[in-house]
């Protein structure tokens, strides 16, 4: 077991609803650690097959640990879950699936690793893509190459900054002194300057980390090709943690719904009991919505 560990949250939830069975085949399109993982391959018995997805090359190696003693039963795939389809007929052919579970977002070993660039608590250098091997553009691409009204709309559409324009005013001239390379300068280019009741970094690292790893679009591609993927019966969860990526969840439901395609398992996002937000902050945002395909 490594030592890296991400309470990963409604777990008795997500096993309520995508009720594993013995023998069946799962997909973790968001493997992270494993914690989800454990909680399923155990009920998918020894005939059971779980293939794990993530993006980030250090999560699956500690994932791998993790989940050792089902080393038969797990298959663990790099990729972009936006390629959904693609990476799970790689490992599974041309069948289909019973169940499929996203927990959207980043883990904790990805926010704590003080070099990644993900937290402004720790200074490093600006990077934030959660796949640092074939990943797009890091956030200091962004903050030093975008265009004011680039920035903006990044900061205005993914952080729901209200204070977008000042903030992106304020990048542009302080990028024509120096690049802004490191996560202490983004701070300091914004700190002091908003006040409030969160951390005045908090709305600007959400908004240039979801540009970065183009969150939302690789979320808008994917839940097509779950849907596709599973049998019929087949379920498919899916947890978020802020209301861009809840309302695409939503409307997704809602269109396959009126289509016939998939019919909902709660009508209303679930929400961690207030145990276990007490317990643990990160469940505290997070949403879960539910389905099955018919
Ligand atoms: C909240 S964590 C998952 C934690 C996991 N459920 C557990 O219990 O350990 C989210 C994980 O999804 C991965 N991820 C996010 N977006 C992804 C994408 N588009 N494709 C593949 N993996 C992605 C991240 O790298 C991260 O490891």
């Amino acid at each position: 077991m490594s030592r890296f560990q991400h309470t990963p949250v409604l777990v008795e939830e997500i096993v309520k609803f995508l009720d594993p069975q013995p023998g069946e085949t799962f997909v973790d399109a968001t493997v992270g650690l494993g914690g989800h993982a454990q909680a399923l391959i155990e009920r998918l018995g020894p005939d059971g097959i779980l293939i794990g997805i993530d993006q980030d090359e250090q999560a699956l190696r500690i994932a791998h640990e993790n989940l050792s003693r089902f080393e038969k039963r797990i298959v663990l795939v790099r990729g972009n879950f936006r390629n959904l389809i693609q990476l799970v007929q790689a490992n599974n052919g041309p069948r289909n699936v019973d169940g499929l579970l996203f927990d959207l977002g980043v883990s904790s070993l990805q926010l704590e690793n003080e070099a990644r660039g993900f937290s402004f608590l720790h200074n490093a250098p600006l990077d934030m893509r959660m796949d640092a091997i074939d990943g797009g553009n890091t956030a200091a691409d962004i903050v030093n190459h975008a265009n004011f009204n680039e920035l903006v709309k990044i900061l205005k559409e993914y952080g729901e900054e209200p204070k977008a324009e000042s903030i992106a005013k304020r990048i542009i001239e302080a990028r024509r002194r120096q690049p802004i390379t490191t996560t202490g300068q983004l701070v300091e280019i914004i700190g002091g300057y908003l006040g409030g009741r969160i951390h005045p970094a908090t709305r600007v690292f959400q908004a240039l980390r979801i540009a970065a790893n183009e969150e939302l679009q690789s979320l808008q591609e994917a839940l097509p090709q779950a849907v596709e993927l599973l049998n019929p019966g087949g379920r498919l969860a899916v947890i978020s943690f802020h209301s861009l990526e809840d309302r695409i969840v939503k409307n997704f439901f809602k269109s396959q719904t009126t289509g016939g395609r998939i019919k909902l398992l709660s009508k209303k996002a679930i929400a961690p009991s207030w145990p276990e937000r007490k317990r643990n902050p990160r469940a505290r945002s997070a949403k879960l919505r539910v389905a099955m395909k018919i």
